[in-house]
């Protein structure tokens, strides 16, 4: 055995001592009970969470150099991709990775639908995804902006004139979103404070029951 090991091992078990954390990451993670017909289709909810966590994590290097002011915020992107090292892989896994997230969330959510997996006792398994799925599409949405080029700036000019459809409310709601009558500095402002705050936000928290109500009922293949 490896020094690095015989002290991950000496660590871990004086942790253990104290906390008893073993016969937890056993139940909970290394002597999980999952499904025997387990299937490429039923991995998609799991790897639409794995592409969540890489979000995160390229989402947090990006903020280190982004800059949400209309005047900065194409350069500071521009610097990421063409003088950060690794700075333009970490800004394109960001990018492909919404992409990948929307298709597995999709996949995921064909699959309980096709399965009927949505009935009784899993309705509000359902529901939460519901949210998860909208969240997914806004922060993809919102993100798109961020970049501030012609691309996202008409995208979020289309994006945001879908609201006027709706009717009385259609104009004000046009105007909440956009923070004003057009596309400025202020809607850039506002989708990078949704984008980074609010909807992780409520996206942890819904995941948080959406999992729990999972732990409840049970995967609903036989284990
Ligand atoms: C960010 C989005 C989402 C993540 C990370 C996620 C994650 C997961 C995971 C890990 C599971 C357990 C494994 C599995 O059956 O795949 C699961 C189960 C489930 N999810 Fe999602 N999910 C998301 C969105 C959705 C959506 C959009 C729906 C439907 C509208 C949905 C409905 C369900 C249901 C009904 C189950 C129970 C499946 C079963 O018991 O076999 N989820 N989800």
């Amino acid at each position: 055995m490896s020094a690095i090991a015989k002290l991950t091992k000496a660590v871990m078990g004086e942790v253990d001592d104290r906390f008893h954390l073993t016969p937890v990451i056993e139940k909970n993670l290394t002597r999980k009970w999952v499904p025997q017909t387990l299937s490429w289709a039923g991995c998609f909810g799991g790897l639409a969470f794995l592409i969540f966590l890489i979000q995160i994590f390229t989402g947090i290097l990006l903020l280190m150099y982004y800059k949400s002011d209309a005047e900065r915020a194409w350069d500071s992107v521009t610097f990421v991709k063409s003088n950060v090292p690794m700075g333009w892989l970490i800004q394109r896994i960001h990018s492909v990775g919404a992409n990948f997230m929307i298709a597995l969330v999709f996949l995921h959510m064909a699959r309980v639908a096709y399965l009927r997996i949505y009935r009784k006792p899993r309705e509000l398994h359902w529901i939460s995804g519901a949210v998860l799925l909208l969240a997914t599409c806004m922060l993809a949405f919102t993100g798109y902006l961020l970049p501030w080029t012609q691309l996202s700036y008409w995208g979020a000019k289309v994006g945001t004139e879908i609201p006027s459809a709706v009717p009385l409310l259609g104009e004000y709601i046009v105007q909440l979103i956009r923070r004003g009558p057009s596309i400025s500095g202020e809607t850039l402002g506002f989708f990078f404070a949704v984008h980074i705050w609010v909807l992780p936000g409520l996206t942890v928290l819904v995941m948080v029951l959406h999992f729990l109500m999972i732990r409840r009922t049970g995967i609903s293949r036989p284990l």
